[in-house]
């Protein structure tokens, strides 16, 4: 079996797992991200391909119509801008890649091109993007649109933004810096193009004025999940992450999204699919259990925050729905992260709301993963098998240096010992490494 990518989903630039055991001072040091550039050193020392930093840029209200609970719960709140803990992480490394998310409604191409290309300079050719069309109507109302347009339309929009993105980090050609002394020219003119792109939602003029990105464009992450995300995944990203229940559900949406790349031409070795994981770690299975118990009971306690962070996500204001409902009674929809609803609905079946919300958020994403270091690594393995993938996205609900040791640390080494891990980077640069295996 080969090797096993592995990125980190970071939930945010912001305060993490407030309140949890081992999380330390968060609550008051969160200002520095300190956490996150160590966190970063440890994932790198444990070989990892990237860090994801997710993001959003509202205060949720959609639960009962207040921000009460997200203020109070610290739910994804408050939380700084990704470039920001992107370029200080780059700076506390040297070769693991840093992903962070924008949206395409809250920054023109020209200036996420500019930005990224910026980016992919100061870490030498370290940085991706995750690229990600937005799911509120809050969110949209703070950058003075109404709202959002449909779901699938800001997939046709964002079709148009990579074109614009991706002219304007061509707009350099290899080469074209030639920083010779004796003729005293510094750019080849000539390999330095215009873009003036006109389309249906986009003009820029180009070129680029920060110059090229050392990788030529970034790593694009995506996580499209709809049929329309999909094909938007596949046709743009370089790696596509997911959240999907399931082995069989795993590799149904694997072989898709490598058939539509396929499909629009491209190898589909060169799109590794990254599926969110959160191991429930101990030293030995009893003690793995116990926590993994405790996580579970910790969540019962938290269903009204798990319900609104899943209503941040969908829109969807849960308050107005009976717990004891099954969900497929309920009329649920959403403009936002369709395909989370849909298979969220899809698992859940006839089972009532508190139930199906617990075991679907509550514990543990794609794969159940307790156990020992080694016992985990042997899950990940049968997993991996059966849906012939490519690697997993770690997610931890209590992020702290203690359980980012504990993968670091204690599950890689494991994975590495099974030959399922890399023991170093082979390359230099995110994308080289990303294509390695
Ligand atoms: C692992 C993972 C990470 C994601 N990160 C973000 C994020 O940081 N910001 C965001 O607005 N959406 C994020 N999303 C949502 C996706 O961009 C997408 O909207 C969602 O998976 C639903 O797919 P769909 O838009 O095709 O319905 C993420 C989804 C997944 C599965």
């Amino acid at each position: 079996m080969k090797p096993f990518h592995l990125g980190w989903f970071l939930q945010g630039s912001s305060v993490q797992a407030w309140a949890e055991p081992w999380t330390g001072a968060i609550g008051r040091d969160w200002m520095v991200p300190d956490l996150f550039c160590d966190m970063a050193r440890a994932l790198e020392r444990a070989c990892f391909d990237y860090i994801l930093i997710e993001d959003s840029s509202y205060v949720g209200e959609s639960y009962g119509g207040s921000t009460e609970l997200y203020l109070k719960h610290g739910l994804a709140v408050p939380r700084q801008d990704p470039a920001v803990t992107a370029t200080l992480m780059a700076a506390a490394t040297t070769r693991i890649g840093i992903v962070p998310t924008f949206a395409t409604f809250t920054h023109p191409p020209y200036l996420l091109a500019r930005m990224i290309a910026s980016l992919d300079q100061a870490s030498r050719g370290r940085i991706g993007w995750n690229m990600v069309t937005g799911s509120s109507d809050v969110a949209a109302r703070n950058y003075g649109l109404d709202r959002l347009p449909d779901h699938d339309l800001r997939y046709d929009m964002a079709d148009e933004y990579m074109q614009v993105v991706n002219g304007l980090w061509d707009s350099w050609e290899p080469g074209a810096i030639i920083a010779d002394e004796q003729t005293g020219v510094l750019v080849d003119h000539t390999k330095v193009h215009a873009v003036d792109f006109e389309g249906r939602w986009y003009r820029t003029h180009g070129p680029l004025n920060s110059g090229p990105c050392p990788q030529g464009r970034p790593v694009i992450a995506q996580a499209g999940g709809s049929p329309r995300g999909r094909q938007f995944a596949a046709t743009h990203a370089d790696t596509i992450v997911a959240s999907i229940k399931g082995t069989a559900g795993m590799r149904a949406y694997r072989d898709d999204v490598r058939a539509r790349a396929a499909a629009a031409g491209r190898n589909p070795d060169h799109v590794k699919v990254l599926y969110l994981v959160n191991p429930c770690l101990g030293e030995t299975e009893e003690e793995a259990r116990a926590r993994f118990a405790a996580r579970k009971a910790r969540a019962e306690q938290q269903v009204p925050q798990l319900l609104a962070f899943f209503g941040k996500i969908t829109n969807i204001d849960f308050t107005k729905y009976d717990l004891d409902a099954p969900v497929d009674s309920l009329d649920l929809r959403t403009n936002g992260h369709q395909q989370s609803l849909d298979d969220f609905k899809r698992v859940a079946g006839k089972k009532p709301l508190r139930e199906a919300l617990l075991a679907y958020r509550g514990s543990s994403g794609s794969v159940e993963l307790v156990g020992t270091p080694d016992a985990v690594a042997g899950q990940m393995a049968e997993a991996m098998e059966e849906v012939d993938g490519d690697g997993f996205l770690i997610s931890m609900s209590d992020v702290s240096r203690r359980t980012v040791a504990e993968i670091a640390d204690g599950l890689v080494p494991a994975l590495q010992r099974r030959g399922l891990a890399r023991r170093a980077y082979g390359h230099a640069m995110f994308r080289d490494n990303l294509l390695e295996f």
